[in-house]
């Protein structure tokens, strides 16, 4: 599937930046936010002791842009983004962008971009990340009093190579090393802290790895960009209680529609590592991940294996329901498409 208007293989995309036309830009100085404009300028120019740069103050979001089978472009619960945003910027110290003006400013990138929003079908979708950063100059350990608000677009394919093929999992024998307690909020730290055990977990041959609680190191929590779900020998969908993994609108959104729409029980509790070879399916979920199936797990010697042949049977029916409803196949409950064009 090609773009006539702008010669894109939409079926051959991987989960990489294809530059677009326009992004979204904010700055806030002296206590507010600009009016913000879109601009085709994808550089960022910065102080050399920008808050940023010395002190790694930056968050993002990460949601995306869909085309339904009726040809209209939605976003999925971008005010749930325009939220955990907020929490985010409250704990690391950065001002909030007010959560209307978020939601205002996905809707502008989305509809200045539209020939990148990727056709019905095509397997792909149109990426948008809002992120932030300390702007101004600072050097004694502080926060920044100055901050960018940005929002790109970039049309992506699946996270993982193979789109629904099973992937591999190890534990690592690290941290993910992310300041204990912080994981709950999207802050480029936490990434960072996590590039060494996802290069290791790689030249190992996995294609992720889950992490367990870095206090005692027993229990499930995440993964370095997607959360986790279980589905137990008599159908139900489990996933782990945690105060220090990112609350996953995707794992929301999954375990409203496990109860709702399928008729499963859905449960957030601890999960123990030593339970995880008792459950008969299990998934990475996110927005980039979407619901992409894991088919093994190995932690030391052990080695566990849910299968690397095909999606299990609950994780295709969540899969499509999901998607169904981001792509305008099934009906959403109240207040989760916006639709933007
Ligand atoms: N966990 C981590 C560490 C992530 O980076 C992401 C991606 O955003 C998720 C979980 C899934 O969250 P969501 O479903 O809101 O995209
Ligand atoms: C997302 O799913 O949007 C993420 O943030 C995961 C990853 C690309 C960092």
């Amino acid at each position: 599937m090609i773009s006539a208007k702008k010669d894109i293989d939409w079926s051959s995309l991987g989960f990489g930046y294809v530059k677009t036309d326009y992004r979204y830009v904010s700055n806030f100085k002296d206590g507010k936010w600009d009016d913000g404009v879109l601009t085709t300028d994808e550089t960022v120019t910065l102080h050399e002791s920008a808050g940023v740069l010395q002190y790694a103050q930056t968050c993002f979001e990460g949601m995306k842009a869909y085309r339904t089978v009726d040809g209209k472009v939605v976003c999925f619960r971008p005010d749930l983004n325009a939220q955990r945003m907020a929490d985010t910027c409250e704990r690391l110290e950065m001002a909030v962008f007010p959560q209307d003006r978020f939601i205002d400013a996905v809707e502008k990138v989305v509809k200045a971009n539209l020939d990148f929003v990727p056709p019905y079908g095509s397997g792909a979708s149109l990426y948008l990340r809002p992120y932030m950063f300390g702007s101004n100059a600072v050097i004694g350990v502080k926060p920044a009093e100055e901050f960018q608000f940005r929002i790109f677009a970039t049309p992506v394919g699946p996270y993982f190579k193979g789109g629904v093929k099973p992937i591999s999992l190890r534990v690592p024998d690290f941290d993910r090393a992310a300041p204990r307690g912080t994981g709950h909020i999207k802050a480029g730290l936490n990434y960072a802290m996590s590039l060494h055990p996802i290069v290791d977990a790689h030249n190992k041959g996995f294609n992720e790895n889950m992490y367990l609680d870095s206090k005692t190191r027993t229990k499930v929590e995440e993964t370095g960009g997607a959360n986790i779900i279980f589905v137990t020998k008599d159908n139900k969908v489990v996933t782990p209680k945690s105060d220090s993994i990112l609350p996953s609108i995707t794992r929301r959104s999954l375990m409203y529609v496990a109860e709702h729409y399928l008729g499963l029980k859905a449960e957030e509790r601890e999960i123990p590592f030593t339970e995880v070879k008792e459950f008969k399916e299990c998934a990475l979920c996110g927005t980039a991940a979407v619901l992409s199936p894991v088919g093994r797990v190995v932690n030391g010697d052990e080695e566990i294996v849910f299968g690397m042949d095909s999606m299990g049977e609950i994780t295709k029916k969540l899969y499509d329901t999901l998607t169904g409803i981001q792509m305008g196949r099934i009906e959403a409950p109240e207040g989760w498409i916006k639709v933007i064009s």
